[in-house]
């Protein structure tokens, strides 16, 4: 029986999204990467396709190294000094830096430890704005990501490799094809001097209705226009997408216009994506669980609120009157004891937790086979207290 709140890594799932991306990678020439601010769970990775990893910081970096191996590769809008060193003792791959100031103070650096072995690139900027939402768009206005074209007059490229260029959140390949197009029209001239190009993230390659086809035609035609260029994709969203659940229990049920359902699971703490971006997760109930991440047709599934026969609010145990994952319907109201499964609950979520209140973290579970579970971590008060 596992504890809640769990989350619950289904591998079977992690399977088919491999299997997706090795096939992306293999037919389309390219390599992939696993983004791991989006999901770093050491023991998913050999459940995972990727040839290697990209961090936004040292520490990041050392669990790609340490813990999945490939090609390291790091970007942060900006590294300290002793960033860099570390990563550059690390002996990560490629660095990707975000201004031409972070390239000299690399250049000098490097030269100091005499380090050669990191690849180095530059994060462009296209001015191409893909996304809705301003936090999850680069190219939005004032955006501090990237290098604009403007800012590249008359500075010295030399022992520049690569460049890199992270625009779509959640988007399908036609994003891509138009961001590419806008980073060819505004730097197609300084593509002959590179030797890599990273795409980014924010590819949503294993979702039902991702056109795999346009990307890997896409980039099969960049790598013919260009193929001195080694390609990379660096998804993270894409290798874990539907393929965990956040498993909470029901701790009690109050009353204020309408039943409040209270968990064990904390909105705030456990799923803060849900509170930031904000979005309201998908929810069901099922006795007969097997750890599936995509419940089965006879799971019971929560409706939009009125769809169903009774409003139910679903919240956290913890002092923030927001800590709610939203306002669903169901048949009957959930009981205390019950179950309840949220859905795609991979990504963005134990990378992101926090211990607010003292609220313990949930356990960390794989799913090797249905009804098989392996609890790979628990968490208590010296996790809480060794943070403060
Ligand atoms: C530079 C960079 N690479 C990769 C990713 C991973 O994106 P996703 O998890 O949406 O695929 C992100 C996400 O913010 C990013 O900023």
């Amino acid at each position: 029986m596992l504890n809640t709140p769990a989350f619950v890594v289904d591998t079977l799932a992690l399977k088919r999204n491999a299997a997706l991306l090795q096939e992306v990678a293999e037919r389309a020439g390219v390599r992939m990467l696993l983004a791991l601010k989006a999901f770093s769970m050491p023991a998913a990775a050999p459940y995972l396709y990727y040839s290697g990893t990209c961090a936004s910081s040292v520490h990041e970096a050392r669990l790609g190294v340490e813990s999945f191996g490939g090609e390291s590769h790091a970007f942060a809008a900006a590294f300290s000094e002793p960033d860099m060193r570390a990563l550059m003792q690390l002996g990560i791959h490629h660095v990707t830096l975000n201004s031409f100031d972070q390239l000299a103070r690399w250049r000098r650096i490097a030269a100091e430890l005499g380090h050669t072995s990191t690849q180095v690139g530059l994060r462009i900027n296209p001015e191409h704005s893909e996304g809705q939402v301003p936090i999850y768009d680069p190219c939005a206005p004032k955006s501090r990501l990237g290098i604009r074209r403007v800012a590249f007059e008359g500075q010295d490229l030399t022992g520049i490799s690569g460049f890199h260029c992270h625009n779509l959140c959640e988007q399908n390949a036609d994003c891509f094809v138009r961001t590419l197009a806008a980073i060819e029209a505004k730097f197609g001239d300084l593509l002959p001097q590179i030797q890599w190009f990273n795409f980014g993230g924010g590819h949503h390659i294993t979702r039902e209705d991702y056109d795999r086809e346009l990307l890997i035609a896409t980039l099969q035609d960049f790598r013919r226009r260009y193929p001195h260029i080694t390609c990379y994709l660096e998804p993270g969203e894409a290798h874990v997408l539907k393929a965990g659940s956040f498993v909470c229990t029901v701790l009690d049920v109050v009353e204020n216009d309408g039943p409040i359902v209270v968990l064990d699971g904390s909105a705030a703490c456990h799923t803060p994506d849900v509170i930031e971006m904000p979005y309201t997760p998908r929810v069901f109930m099922d006795e007969a669980w097997s750890g599936e991440a995509e419940p089965r047709s006879a799971a019971l599934r929560a409706g939009e609120p009125g769809e169903r026969k009774v409003d139910v609010r679903l919240t956290g145990p913890s002092c923030l009157a927001g800590d709610v994952f939203g306002d669903y319907s169901f048949d009957r109201v959930p009981q205390i004891g019950d179950r309840l499964y949220f859905e795609d609950m991979a990504l963005y979520t134990m990378v992101k937790t926090n211990t607010f209140n003292g609220i313990r973290l949930p356990d960390l579970v794989l799913r090797t086979a249905p009804n098989t579970f392996e609890t790979v971590r628990t968490f208590g008060y010296d996790d809480f207290r060794s943070r403060l």
